[in-house]
């Protein structure tokens, strides 16, 4: 399904645009097509000199009618890929020495939750897939079915801060002894039936389910791989722009921010002693949280936070 029912609606927009400070004349990349709501008006920012190159890991964004829409501006280019070959689609563009601005808006896409088979939705149920890149690498129902207990239990805990981890992991194992777990449907009975008590205002699967889509698509590791990269790309005065979605993924920008802030001095003890690494990024402003009249507008919105660093000579 490409996006014919369900769309997305663009978070932080005009201060995702302030972030980037899109000169007309910019080269930027949008790491997060998704359905092209940041692109486009990233687009209208740019003169005939500007260029956009967006890629998203997802081939129903790629193969959205959005993306073919925006595909007619010859200023836009669109990849397949993820934020590991960030400078790899970069260099192949022959962009190398050129980016001013790198936007990053993490996390899940409006159609990957609505469309039920792409089993991301507890609420409607479909088929426990679950991966971002539909091309590669195990679904969580393979996962699921061969794990060991204590592996979805770590992984419940520590993608999920799921208290009640344990439990799950124990009702997953002995519910898939008895029948295979298919359906993103059944696993969330399963996980309504384990835990004990429920938080106000949350589906007792909440935890569990985006602890395993973070598995699954090794999303945090991907996103520091990513911000690395980023950094190596931009000129001088570019700008990082990136909206996180939850605790784990903003604490993982926030240190590299800070980190890329400070730089660092390598141990007076260490012989031989290690080059130091200059600071090459300066934060800009404070974390950016939706209006309460977006949040209104866009529940989804809600837990977003952006940041923005600049990079230094
Ligand atoms: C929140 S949506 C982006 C929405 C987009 N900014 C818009 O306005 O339509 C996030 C998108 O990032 C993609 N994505 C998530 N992780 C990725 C990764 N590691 N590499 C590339 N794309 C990724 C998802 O497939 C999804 O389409």
């Amino acid at each position: 399904m490409n996006g014919a029912f369900s769309t997305h609606r663009p978070v932080l927009l005009q201060e995702a645009l302030e972030g980037l400070a899109v000169a007309p004349e910019g080269y930027i990349v949008d790491c997060t097509f998704g359905r092209g709501g940041h692109a486009k008006a990233i687009l209208d920012q740019l003169s005939d000199r500007g260029r956009l190159l967006a890629f998203d890991k997802d081939l129903d964004a790629i193969t959205s009618q959005e993306a073919a829409a925006l595909l007619r501006d010859s200023r836009f280019a669109l990849r397949h890929g993820s934020f590991a070959q960030l400078k790899e689609i970069v260099e192949a563009q022959g962009w190398a020495d050129r980016v001013s601005g790198v936007l990053m808006d993490l996390g899940v896409s409006s159609p990957q939750l609505d469309e039920a088979e792409r089993g991301f939705s507890f609420i409607r149920s479909g088929p426990l897939d679950m991966r971002l890149d539909t091309s590669r690498g195990p679904t969580a129902a393979e996962w699921l079915t061969t794990a060991p207990e204590s592996e979805l239990a770590q992984v419940l805990r520590m993608f999920g801060e799921e208290r009640f981890a344990r439990r799950i992991a124990r009702a997953i194992v002995v519910e898939r002894s008895r029948r295979p777990l298919l359906t993103t449907g059944d696993l969330a009975r399963i996980i309504e039936e384990a835990v004990p008590t429920r938080e106000k205002g949350k589906h007792p699967a909440t935890r569990s389910f985006l602890a395993i889509r973070i598995f699954i698509n090794r999303e945090l590791d991907e996103l520091e791989q990513g911000l690395r990269q980023s950094v190596d790309l931009l000129r001088p005065g570019g700008r990082l722009v990136v909206i996180s979605f939850h605790s784990l993924e903003d604490r993982i920008v926030k240190r590299f921010m800070r980190n890329e802030e400070r730089g660092s001095e390598p141990a007076a003890a260490r012989w031989p002693r290690p080059s130091p690494c200059p600071a090459r990024l300066r934060r800009i402003g404070r974390a950016i949280m939706p209006s309460p009249q977006e949040i209104a507008a866009n529940p989804r919105a809600r837990s977003a936070v952006l940041r923005v660093a600049e990079r230094i000579a």
